[in-house]
C-alpha cells in the first residue's frame, strides 16, 4: 500500500511546520489512518537544522498533550520527488516552494495550508510566532489544529481513506 507522504513547511521549522506534523500525526492516529500516511516537516531556512522546535511552541504544544520532538530540517528540491504533498504556512513559504519546484507537476503539490481552515476559515495564513509571543504560539496552534482537521478531511475523501481493518 503506497502511503499518502505529506511535509510540513514553513520557515525555520522550529515553530509552525513541526506542530502541524505532530497535530497531523496524531489526528491520523486516532483515526486508524496511520498505515496510510507518512508525515514530515521542513524548513525553507537551515539556521536550525538538527534543533529541536522552539521552547514557547513545545510548551504550547504540551498544554495539549503533544510532544513537539521532530529535529530541523531544511526543504530540499528532491523532497518534491519524496512527497506528495508540501504544505506551507504562509504566502512566502509558497513563493519559497514554488521556486524550488523543478516543473509544473512538482509545483501542483504545494498546498497553503490556511486553505483548510474551517472554524477560523477566512485566515489567510498560519502567521509566524517566532518573533511575537505566547499570544501568537497560541494562535498559531489553535489555526494548525483547525486546518489540519480540514486538511485531513479532503486527503481522506479524495483517497477513499477508511481505517484498517
Ligand atoms: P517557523 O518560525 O518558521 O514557524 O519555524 C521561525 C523560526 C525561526 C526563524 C523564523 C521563523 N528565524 O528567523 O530564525
Amino acid at each position: 500500500m503506497e502511503k499518502i507522504r505529506l511535509l510540513f513547511v514553513c520557515l525555520g521549522n522550529i515553530c509552525r511546520s513541526p506542530a502541524a506534523e505532530s497535530v497531523m500525526r496524531r489526528l491520523v492516529e486516532d483515526k486508524g489512518l496511520s498505515y496510510l500516511f507518512y508525515i514530515n516537516s521542513a524548513g525553507i531556512g537551515a539556521w536550525h537544522t538538527g534543533q529541536l522546535p522552539d521552547k514557547r511552541m513545545r510548551v504550547q504544544g504540551a498544554a495539549r498533550g503533544y510532544v513537539f520532538d521532530h529535529r530541523a530540517q531544511q526543504v530540499r528540491h528532491e523532497d518534491f520527488l519524496r512527497y506528495d504533498y508540501l504544505i506551507g504556512m504562509d504566502e512566502e513559504n509558497i513563493y519559497d516552494l514554488r521556486r524550488l519546484a523543478g516543473n509544473k507537476d512538482q509545483a501542483e503539490k504545494i498546498l497553503c495550508l490556511a486553505d483548510y481552515l474551517r472554524k477560523y476559515a477566512g485566515e489567510p495564513t498560519i502567521p509566524d510566532p517566532y518573533y511575537g509571543g505566547t499570544k501568537d504560539f497560541v494562535w498559531a496552534l489553535d489555526l494548525i489544529e483547525d486546518a489540519c482537521q480540514g486538511l485531513l478531511e479532503k486527503l481522506t475523501d479524495e483517497n477513499q481513506c477508511h481505517p484498517f481493518p
